[in-house]
């Protein structure tokens, strides 16, 4: 049975990466959701992410900023549930300038919550990430570990993550807040390390390495961050409400096995790597404890990181187009600008 039929979810910021898998889980043939996808379109966002649906009746696009409330407002009037994953999401862009993201991860969901205020919906979900723990260098951290987020968007994300809690304790709002490793898997902008080293090798282009390249993450695919989603999104309100929830992949590599995996998938050399000067205040590790989520809800991750890296790999050789027409237009710019002609 599918606890989502004939409901409408609104998807804030569902032409990125992660919104766009969402989307396309939610809008799967044969269901009977209606997506209402809200995005800005800004250098991430891509309607070409879910060209296939363009002219699906139960897909509905809006251009507009999470921040505006006139945007917001009919929207969230017009849906069961809110699901809110746009934000500026790069950290190294985070570093350059600011702005942005203050709008984008503070003003978006503040604006979202204060709609869902005004028009009740059945459950809010803020889209969050590791990175609001800081570097954990010990046991992986549950959802009481202290943030302590070290660059701007982990602080700004922090801010968005603490909005909704607030909302949850001074308004009642049926919020969930979530915060998940790093994800990997179709349509992810090509600045993120798996996408660009993938890309890069593909073109005989160095793979830039921050530093010694033993920064750790922890990977899952995004087929499992939405299906995590969706099982938060149909839970038991007693499970899950007003809740904090890790979700976390299980696989954990540095920088240098990640590039190793890539290079030997693709037949290409070692000789790639290329070591560039380091993020600065780059976070050496994170890790989760997921626990609390499979209790909640039984979400376990299904997809094996080899299969899953394997799989990615290969769709991006079968997408170049896609990824070509990204990098040689915005992101060649500012790629350039950080690294030269690399
Ligand atoms: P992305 O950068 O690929 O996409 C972000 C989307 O948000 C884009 O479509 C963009 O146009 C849109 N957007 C940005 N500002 C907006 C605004 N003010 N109003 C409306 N739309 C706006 O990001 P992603 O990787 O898909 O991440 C989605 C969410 O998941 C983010 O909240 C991010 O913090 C979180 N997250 C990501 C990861 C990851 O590894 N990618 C891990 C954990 C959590
Ligand atoms: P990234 O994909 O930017 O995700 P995040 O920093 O949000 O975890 O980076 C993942 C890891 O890869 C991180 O340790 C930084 C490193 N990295 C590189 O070594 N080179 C690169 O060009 C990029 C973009 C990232």
């Amino acid at each position: 049975m599918d606890l989502l039929e004939h409901t409408t979810v609104l998807v804030a910021g569902g032409a990125g990466f992660i919104g766009s898998n969402f989307v396309h889980r939610l809008l799967a043939p044969g269901r009977t959701v209606r997506a209402l996808v809200l995005d800005a379109l800004t250098y991430a966002g891509n309607l070409e992410n879910h060209q296939a649906l363009a002219d699906d009746p139960r897909f509905h696009f809006v251009k507009g900023d999470i921040a505006d409330p006139a945007a917001v407002a009919p929207l969230v009037e017009e849906a069961d549930y809110v699901v809110n994953f746009a934000a500026e999401t790069h950290v190294d862009r985070s570093i350059e300038d600011q702005s942005p993201l203050i709008r984008a991860n503070i003003e978006g969901p503040l604006t979202l919550l204060n709609a869902a205020r005004e028009h009740p919906v059945r459950r809010f979900i803020q889209v969050g990430t590791d990175e609001v723990y800081g570097e954990i260098l010990g046991d992986p951290v549950d959802e009481e570990a202290p943030l302590k987020p070290r660059n701007p968007y982990s602080a700004t994300k922090a801010g968005g993550d603490a909005m909704a809690q607030a909302y949850r304790a001074t308004f009642g709002l049926p919020v969930v807040i979530t915060r998940c490793s790093n994800n990997y898997g179709p349509y992810q902008y090509p600045e993120k390390m798996i996408p660009l080293f993938t890309t890069n090798a593909m073109d005989d282009r160095p793979l830039p390495v921050y530093g010694s390249g033993r920064n750790r993450r922890d990977w899952i695919h995004v087929a499992d961050h939405c299906r995590a989603l969706e099982a938060i999104l149909t839970a038991p309100a007693d499970r899950v409400e007003g809740e904090i929830l890790n979700i976390a992949g299980g696989n954990e590599y540095d920088i240098l096995e990640i590039a190793a995996r890539i290079l030997a998938a693709l037949g290409k050399p070692e000789s790639l790597v290329q070591h560039v000067t380091d993020r600065p205040g780059h976070d050496r590790r994170y890790a989760l404890n997921a626990s609390k989520l499979r209790e909640r809800t039984g979400f376990e991750p299904e997809i094996d990181f080899d299969t899953g890296l394997l799989e990615t790999v290969s769709w991006y050789a079968s997408n170049r187009t896609w990824w070509e027409r990204i990098k040689s237009g915005a992101f060649r710019d500012y790629y350039e600008k950080m690294y030269g002609n690399r």
